[in-house]
């Protein structure tokens, strides 16, 4: 039977060494804001947390070259990296993790944290029939200890956010299938725009549980 990956480690588990990442678990406390990152202050209770993430990226980034780099926020509410820079940001209540690579190394990078609880009404309208029946098993084999639905969830969100890096477009609700194995890897499916409209992408990701969190990762190289 395979082992679930419980880890320690978080973030640094399921992504590749070139990919540097930073995390911080427990509540998040208020943080000094850099000018430049101001405007990203007074958007309610995720603020700090944007801010707090950003802390992380510049940690990561410094393991790069890219240290005390300000942070933007695009129109899309993707981050605006620094030239060169691919990266990804995750902050939920108690979790946020940020992971940034060189674009010459990879092409995209999607990172996502959600609570280890099962999920509400709402995320079922991303979980289609296959998906409920491929839950149910992992349900069946390995027990509860991992919120497999909210798992599944995640794997999308890492996958949207690589998606909108590639493509500058949103992946549509039912827009990727995703196969989550109890081993800590994952295949998200989705189809290309543009003129390669119609082709798939199988991504392949890793996930993990960190403390009370679950983690999703995807690199596109
Ligand atoms: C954008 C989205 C993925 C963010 O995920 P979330 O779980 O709400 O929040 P997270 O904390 O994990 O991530 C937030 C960060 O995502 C990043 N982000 C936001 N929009 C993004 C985008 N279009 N592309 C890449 N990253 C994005 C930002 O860095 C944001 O942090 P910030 O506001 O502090 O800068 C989510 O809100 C969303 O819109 N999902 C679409 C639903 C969907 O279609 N899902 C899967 C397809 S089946």
């Amino acid at each position: 039977m395979a082992e679930l990956l419980i880890t320690g480690d978080g973030l640094r588990a399921i992504l590749p060494p070139t990919v540097a990442c930073a995390q911080l678990l427990g509540e998040s406390t208020d943080a000094e804001v850099r000018t430049d990152e101001q405007h990203l202050v007074g958007r309610g209770a995720r603020a700090m947390q944007s801010v707090l993430a950003r802390r992380c990226a510049r940690e990561a980034l410094g393991e790069i070259g890219f240290a005390h780099m300000p942070i933007g926020r695009q129109d899309s509410g993707a981050p605006a990296w620094p030239v060169g820079i691919v990266g990804s940001l995750t902050h939920t209540d108690g979790y946020l993790g940020a992971a940034v690579g060189l674009g010459r190394h990879h092409r995209a990078i999607g990172i996502d944290a959600e609570p280890n609880e099962p999920v509400g009404g709402a995320h079922r309208a991303f979980t289609t029939e296959d998906e409920i029946h491929q839950l149910a098993e992992l349900g069946h084999y390995f027990g509860n200890e991992i919120a497999w639905e909210r798992l599944l969830f995640s794997t999308k969100e890492a996958a949207y956010k690589a998606f909108h890096t590639l493509t500058d477009r949103t992946l549509p609700m039912t827009g990727a299938r995703s196969r989550v194995f109890p081993d800590g890897t994952f295949v998200v499916t989705t189809t290309r725009p543009n003129r390669h409209r119609g082709e798939r992408w199988d991504w392949p990701g890793r996930w993990c549980r960190y403390d009370d969190f679950l983690l999703a990762a995807v690199v596109v190289s």
